[in-house]
């Protein structure tokens, strides 16, 4: 079972000479399969915390472990790897390559890490059909719907079949017809291929689908919904 954590986890920032302090001794245990909700009000460091969490950025102090790697003792190639293995990234205004097709956007983690084959190809079809996005697989990006580029950003996400998903805000900007869909496909996506999701969201209907919440405040975090 893998596992994702981080100890006594600590993020400021220093702007002009003053310091910020985002996350204060953070603690967080989440395993594969698990779904876990970051709620908490803009600017309490949601998207910090998720991109420390995910190896994007590094925390001031503190750890972030995968099972037993610790991030930080990680030289950056390495992390790199680990990072494309096993965690996909779903932004909140999707981040998809402009000149790229969709299916080319979907491929892209799996060229970086040599991956691609021709069962990442069906893979990659299965994924386009389960999200309702095959018939767009030739087009470029800004043609599609928010919803549409949403539904991609996630493929993207699990094209390297990782064990963690982290979702910053991913409705935040669509309707609630096509938030609800997305609602529905994460969930399933996350059971048929055992992937945990960490979402970072003010959706209250959302919310309501996670065992585990957690709510950002005062840069602590505590558990929202016992
Ligand atoms: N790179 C940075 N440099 C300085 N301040 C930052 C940086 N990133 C985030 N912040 C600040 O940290 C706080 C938390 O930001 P963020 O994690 O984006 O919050 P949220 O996602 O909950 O809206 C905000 O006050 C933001 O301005
Ligand atoms: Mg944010």
């Amino acid at each position: 079972m893998n596992n994702l954590s981080c100890v006594n986890l600590s993020k400021s920032f220093l702007i002009r000479n003053e310091q910020l302090d985002v996350l204060e001794n953070i603690n967080l245990n989440i395993n594969e399969n698990e779904k876990v909700a970051i709620t908490g009000k803009s600017g309490s460091g949601k998207s910090t915390l998720l991109h420390i969490l995910a190896g994007l950025d590094e925390p001031t102090s503190g750890h972030v472990f995968l099972n037993n790697d610790n991030l930080s003792n990680l030289k950056k190639d390495i992390l790199n790897k680990i990072r494309l293995e096993n965690f996909g990234f779903v932004y909140q205004f999707h981040h998809l390559l402009d000149d790229l097709t969709i299916e080319e956007n979907i491929k892209i983690p799996s060229l970086l890490n040599n991956s691609y084959n021709k069962s990442k190809k069906i893979f990659i079809g299965d994924l386009m059909k389960s999200l309702d996005i095959s018939h767009r697989k030739d087009h470029l990006p800004w043609k599609l719907s928010g919803g549409e580029k949403q539904r991609v950003a996630i493929a993207r996400s699990i094209v390297n079949n990782p064990k963690f998903i982290f979702l910053d805000e991913p409705t935040g900007n669509l309707d609630s017809e096509n938030s609800t869909n997305i609602h529905n496909l994460l969930l399933s996506t996350s059971n048929k291929y055992g992937i945990a999701l960490i979402t970072a969201t003010h959706d209250n209907e959302f919310i309501k689908l996670f065992n585990n919440v957690y709510n950002l405040s005062e840069s602590k975090l505590s558990i929202a919904n016992e």
